[in-house]
């Protein structure tokens, strides 16, 4: 595990742009908890180290099927999901420190073997995959970026998509929610559009809310202000 981890974290008021170019984050600084810390010594081993290369020869079992989630925020969904599905892979990326120590502790305690968190740009850790080498990418209540001049900063965009379809096998899938109307019609309208890409319930409609996905802190958020949650399956055609 990174020591660096446990050091007090500097925000890097991300200007915009961290390595040169334009990030979908936010660095944000908080302290961590006891039983974070502790995790963060305790499960280090659950933590992947970046540069990674392929995700997947981090796993006992390199050859199942691997899920990517981009920014899991603290994880709890996650780790439902990796205790739900066994027989998967799954590694979460998050640049949030205590959201990742707070995964770590749960992963750690719940003995999941079949979980590898990073603490990186999700950007830089998909170019360093091989083609075609990820069952499928989730992205869930990523970061709505509202103001106009941060449009250029929303995940789901025509800059971004080429990497994540590259990633994906045939046949995989991109997965996103949005509790924030404005971006989930423009995710609709960037996902529609990518010709490489099949919208699982038809173009033009979003997906029904899957049972398989578990309630997120920002769905629950979102739910709580009365926003509408939307959900986007596609699958990898070409
Ligand atoms: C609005 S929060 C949602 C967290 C969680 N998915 C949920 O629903 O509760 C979005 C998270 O995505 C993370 N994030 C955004 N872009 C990222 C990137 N390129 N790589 C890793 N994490 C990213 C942010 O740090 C933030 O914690």
């Amino acid at each position: 595990m990174s020591t660096d981890l446990l050091e007090p974290q500097v925000v890097e008021l991300d200007n915009l742009n961290e390595h040169r170019e334009i990030v979908t984050f936010m660095r944000r600084s908080s302290p961590l908890n006891t039983s974070q810390r502790t995790a963060l010594e305790q499960y280090g081993h659950l933590i992947l180290e970046y540069p990674v290369g392929d995700l997947r020869q981090h796993f006992e079992h390199p050859e199942r099927p691997l899920t990517v989630e981009i920014g899991f925020g603290m994880g709890r969904s996650l780790v439902l999901m990796a205790k739900a599905n066994p027989e998967r892979n799954f590694v979460g990326i998050e640049v949030h420190v205590p959201g990742i120590a707070q995964c770590v502790y749960e992963a750690g305690m719940a003995g999941l073997t079949n979980l590898r968190l990073l603490d990186a740009d999700a950007i830089q850790v998909l170019r360093e995959m091989p083609d075609n080498s990820i069952n499928a990418v989730q992205l869930y209540f990523p970061d709505p970026w509202q103001k106009k001049r941060h449009f250029k900063r929303r995940f789901v965009s025509h800059d971004r998509m080429p990497l994540v379809e590259q990633k994906l096998e045939m046949g995989g899938t991109f997965h996103a929610a949005t509790d924030w109307e404005p971006y989930a019609e423009w995710m609709l309208d960037v996902l529609d559009n990518r010709p490489n890409l099949e919208n699982m319930a038809g173009k033009g409609n979003s997906y029904p809310r899957p049972d398989w996905r578990p309630q997120t802190k920002f769905e629950r958020r979102g739910l709580e202000e009365g926003h509408k949650i939307n959900d986007f399956l596609f699958k990898k055609i070409k």
